[in-house]
Formats: structure tokens, C-alpha cells, sequence
């Protein structure tokens, strides 16, 4: 859906059902569909306009996932949508052409509602489309892929549930779905074909490679292009983290995505040894044949046309920014362990998480920011990793566990997976209010909704 500057666009957040597996309706939701929504086109440069609605019965919000808007029009927990109301937006468009997302972002209830499918695909797209020869038909050599994980009842209902030690672990699905298939297969044209990889899942990190072993070659992650294309041999993807990737299919031969089944990732810590042998790792290694996922199948057409044959050598229009020099350091700490509020979890109830020992407070602001001041933040995890996001910007990745990362081949975030330890380098160029401020948090959607989120302010 092309969202323009002329009113009249519209997303509503509806019930509805969908046939995961043959004959069996679920319950979900989606957005002005039965389940997920429909990929939003916004324009770099313009103000795109649209109506959200809200059709179920609880609140909702409009989050829309790496974009460089202010605070009131982030859609944070902060920004409800009660049940039939209706929220304007005019969202200024101000950044590159990537592949970002929206979904709702309520306190406590994210999970469940991403889960059922109030999430969506939003693509930001250039002006004047760059010189870059990269596949750009969408649909055709130009895919949108987004990978969740899902659990059935006997009866081919959805399963959602986060209390206790699902909560702690957050929640794991055994199968997968793309697009809301289960094991789909699509057909490419015999060439070079154009992957854009989201993962929605709510805790479930994917290790993605191609079952013969042809070659990845990443040219976007979170939030833009990068300025060459990596050569990969298998891509992880965390919870909320995007890429945009080129296969070659010239070859003509049939080849499948698949997944390592990554088991919880515990920290060898205080307690790594028991937690991570015992309750914690309890579904690690058991959810699928061989320990590997089948993502998709992809089968060549050879009628078709190749639009583009060749991996490019750099990539134009990749979005390079000098944050500066930093002013200040951050220290933002994961806690897993929080008093008596991670014994709640195990003995069945909703976990109490926190971030530097506060567990997430709607009525108080955990950080004053300054527009335009460059800040190293240190994120830490104490006892599993955790996928750090931040609201309102990107953010260049400068180390993980101590070991320096090349921007060049992380290029623009807004996800970063934090095993035990990493420093990102941010900047916020708009503003946020102590009514509407910008949240950070783990995007594991269980640890988020037991409070491991924080708010802040940008001024
Ligand atoms: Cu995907 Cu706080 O968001
Ligand atoms: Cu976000
Ligand atoms: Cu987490």
C-alpha cells in the first residue's frame, strides 16, 4: 500500500482468522487484514498520511519500527488507541530507503498482539530510486519475507502464553511461518533475487543459510543499505532485526532457506550451569527434526525474465553518517535477575524484568537526552542475551562482547544483539516529550512486556 500525502489511507486493527494448517481456522488479528498487515510504501523526503483504527477490544498502538519520527509520533506504550477510536498520523519521512516495520506496542500486551498479527511490513523507499542495479520488483525478484514462529493447539488454533518460565525464556514456537505460510514455497526467475528478511518472531533468533550452500550476499540490515554487499555463508537475524539479502538462482537449481533451531542463549554465569542445562533450556533442541527449520523453498521458473544477474560491487545510495564525536556514555544493564521478581517467573507467574535494577515504570522517565548530542551506550545482559532496540533512531554498532564490528558490514540499526556485552554509537536528531518520550528495551516481546524497557527523553 502506497501511503502518500493525501488522506484517505487507512489501517484498522481487526479480528480475524486464518487457516495455518489445512481445514483449522485461528483466531488472530491484523491489520485491515485477517492476519498481518499490509506492506506500507512510504516515500523518503514527503510526509506520508494515514488513519489507524482500532476494531478489537483492547488498546492498541501504531509503532512504527526504526523510523526517525518524534516521540508523538512513535507509537509508543505511551500513545494507546482505545478500543473503536481513531489516530491521525502525518509521518515526516527524513531517512534512506530501508526495510523497517510497524506493529502495536502496548505495556503488558505486545507480545500477545504482535503474536496474533498486529505487525506489518513498512518500506521506505527514495525519492529518485538510485542507479543501483539491485532486483526491485516486489513480489518477484524483490521478496518480502517475514519469518515468526508459531504453536498449534490439536485443533490448529493459535497458542500463546506468557507467563512464568515462558515468559522467562520468551516464547518459542515450533513451527514457522513466512508471511503466515507454513513452509511456503515461491518461485524466482533465474537470477539474481532480492530477500528482504524480517524477523517478527517474539523470542526466536534465526541462524539462516541456504540447504546447498549457496552464497548470501548481505546489501541492507536495519535500517538502510549498506555500502557493499557481504559475503555470508549463513546470516543471524534476533527478534525485530532486518536484512536485505541477493541469492542467485541462475544456476536454475531448487533451493531451500533454512533455520538452525538456536536454542535459548544462556550466559555461562552465577548460574548458566543449572539454568541453562535445566528449566531455562527446556525446549532447546526439541522443537524440530535435526535441529534445522525449513524457511522457504524456492524453485526456479526459467520462463521468467532476470531483471539483474550480478552481485553488485558497492552499493550506491548506502547512507553513510558521521555521528560525530560522543559527549557522554550510558550504561544500560539487562536484568534477568531482579530480587524475588525472577522467582515469580519460575514458580508460574508473570516475571518482574528490569533494566539497571528498575523494572519498567509508564510514569517515570529513565533518561533526559539532548537533540543532536552523539552518546556511546554500553549495554550489558546478566544472565541470557537479549536483542537492545531503541526508539527514534539508528545507531551504528561499535563492539559486541569486546570485539570491534565493522560498520561496513552492519551498516545502520536499530537492533542490536547484546550476547553479553556491546557499545553502540547514537544520535537522536528529533524530539521526545515526557507525554510521548522514546522507549528502549529487549525485543524478546515476553522480557519487554515483564518491564525490561526504559523511557526517555529527547530536547
Ligand atoms: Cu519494535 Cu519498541 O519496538
Ligand atoms: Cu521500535
Ligand atoms: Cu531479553
Amino acid at each position: 500500500m502506497e501511503v502518500g500525502e493525501d488522506a484517505g489511507n487507512r489501517l484498522d486493527a481487526i479480528y480475524g482468522t486464518h487457516a495455518f494448517l489445512e481445514g483449522a481456522e485461528a483466531r488472530t488479528m491484523g491489520w485491515s487484514q485477517d492476519f498481518l498487515g499490509p506492506t506500507l510504501r512510504l516515500r523518503s523526503g514527503r510526509t506520508a498520511r494515514l488513519t489507524v483504527g482500532n476494531g478489537i477490544e483492547h488498546a492498541i498502538t501504531s509503532h512504527w519500527h526504526g523510523l526517525h519520527v518524534p516521540g508523538w509520533n512513535d507509537g509508543g506504550p505511551q500513545s494507546l488507541i482505545a478500543p473503536d477510536a481513531v489516530l491521525e498520523q502525518a509521518l515526516e519521512i527524513d531517512q534512506p530507503a530501508g526495510t523497517f516495520w510497524y506493529h502495536s506496542h502496548p505495556h503488558g500486551t505486545t507480545g500477545d498482539q504482535v503474536y496474533h498479527g498486529l505487525a506489518g511490513l513498512l518500506l521506505i523507499e527514495d525519492e529518485q530510486p538510485g542507479e543501483n542495479a539491485l532486483p526491485a520488483t516486489y513480489g518477484i525478484d524483490d521478496i518480502p519475507l517475514i519469518i515468526q514462529d508459531k504453536s498449534f493447539s490439536r485443533r490448529g488454533r493459535l497458542r500463546y502464553d506468557d507467563d512464568g518460565m515462558t515468559a522467562m525464556q520468551g516464547f518459542r514456537g515450533d513451527r514457522i511461518a513466512v508471511n503466515g505460510a507454513l513452509e511456503p514455497v515461491a518461485q524466482v526467475p533465474p537470477g539474481l533475487v532480492r530477500f528482504r528478511l524480517l524477523n517478527a518472531s517474539n523470542s526466536r533468533v534465526y541462524v539462516l543459510s541456504f540447504d546447498d550452500g549457496r552464497a548470501i550476499y548481505q546489501i541492507a540490515s536495519d535500517a538502510g543499505l549498506l555500502p557493499a554487499p557481504v559475503r555470508l555463508d549463513r546470516l543471524q537475524l534476533a527478534p525485530a532485526e532486518r536484512a536485505e539479502i541477493l541469492v542467485d538462482f541462475s544456476d536454475g537449481a531448487s533451493s531451500r532457506l533454512i533455520s538452525q533451531d538456536v536454542p535459548v542463549q544462556m550466559m555461562g554465569g552465577m548460574m548458566g550451569g543449572r539454568m541453562g542445562g535445566g528449566m531455562m533450556g527446556r525446549s532447546a533442541g526439541s522443537d524440530s527434526p535435526n535441529g534445522t527449520f525449513n524457511i522457504l523453498s524456492l524453485t526456479v521458473d526459467e520462463s521468467r525474465q532476470a531483471a539483474v544477474s550480478d552481485v553488485p560491487r558497492e552499493i550506491r545510495g548506502a547512507h553513510i553518517p558521521d555521528l560525530g564525536e560522543p559527549v557522554r556514555r550510558r550504561r544500560f544493564e539487562l536484568n534477568m535477575m531482579m530480587g524475588m521478581g525472577m522467582m515469580r517467573g519460575m514458580f508460574g507467574g508473570r516475571p518482574t524484568l528490569g533494566i539497571n535494577g528498575r523494572t519498567y515504570d509508564m510514569e517515570r522517565i529513565d533518561e533526559q537526552l539532548r537533540i543532536g548530542e552523539t552518546e556511546i551506550w554500553e549495554i550489558s545482559a546478566d544472565m541470557m542475551s537479549h536483542p537492545f532496540h531503541v526508539h527514534g533512531t539508528s545507531f551504528q554498532v561499535l563492539s559486541q562482547n569486546g570485539r570491534p564490528v565493522s560498520f561496513a558490514e552492519t551498516g545502520m540499526k536499530d537492533v542490536v544483539w547484546v550476547e553479553n556485552h556491546a557499545e553502540i554509537l547514537v544520535r537522536f536528531d528529533h524530539p521526545a516529550t515526557p507525554e510521548a518520550p522514546y522507549m528502549y528495551h529487549c525485543h524478546i516481546l515476553e522480557h519487554e512486556d515483564s518491564g525490561m524497557m526504559g523511557q526517555f527523553t529527547v530536547t
